[in-house]
């Protein structure tokens, strides 16, 4: 058995996990949408990993013998008036999304709960990756997105991400 408040925050993740597989989802075919297809491959990959994460807790809960609760997922509501607009969203989005981890932390480390820090512990870096490809990919987009022949190449190079199932197995 989980602590109860620790349980709570692990069973609103799962939530917003899918929430940002929806936001992701949303982006990707934004870029589809614009033709570009290699923003939009990522973004389809970052959706598919969203879902792992979500499944990744609700396995821990399971593990635990916590019940899991299902809410309804939100409707992604961005309107991206440039490209870059998407790219900046999904920035801030994970930003969010590492406070939220934060928070679920802070709970464990409240109750001396360490089994979840260190299966949260895999989250909290993926959270820094997560930033940091973010982060780098609006550099690169600053870089190059105003030369059409450079943000062909960048698209181009966007494609070659392909899947790959999360290093965390439970
Ligand atoms: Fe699983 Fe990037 O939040």
């Amino acid at each position: 058995m989980l602590d109860k408040k620790v349980s709570t925050l692990l069973n609103a993740q799962i939530n917003k996990e899918l929430f940002s597989a929806y936001v992701y989802l949303d982006i990707s075919n934004y870029f589809y949408e614009e033709g570009l297809e290699g923003f939009g491959n990522w973004y389809k990959i970052q959706a598919k990993e969203e879902q792992d994460h979500a499944d990744l807790i609700l396995q821990y809960l399971q593990n635990n013998g916590e019940k899991i609760t299902l809410e309804a997922i939100d409707k992604p509501n961005h309107t991206y008036k440039e490209f870059k607009d998407a790219l900046v969203v999904s920035l801030q989005h994970e930003r969010y999304v590492t406070d939220l981890i934060h928070t679920i932390y802070a709970a464990a480390v409240d109750v001396k709960d360490y089994r979840t820090m260190q299966f949260l512990d895999w989250f909290v870096k993926e959270q820094g990756e997560e930033e940091k490809n973010t982060e780098d990919m609006i550099k690169k987009y600053d870089l190059f997105g105003s030369d059409a022949k450079a943000l062909y190449m960048l698209d181009s190079e966007l494609k070659s991400r392909s899947y790959a199932p999360p290093s965390l197995v439970l």
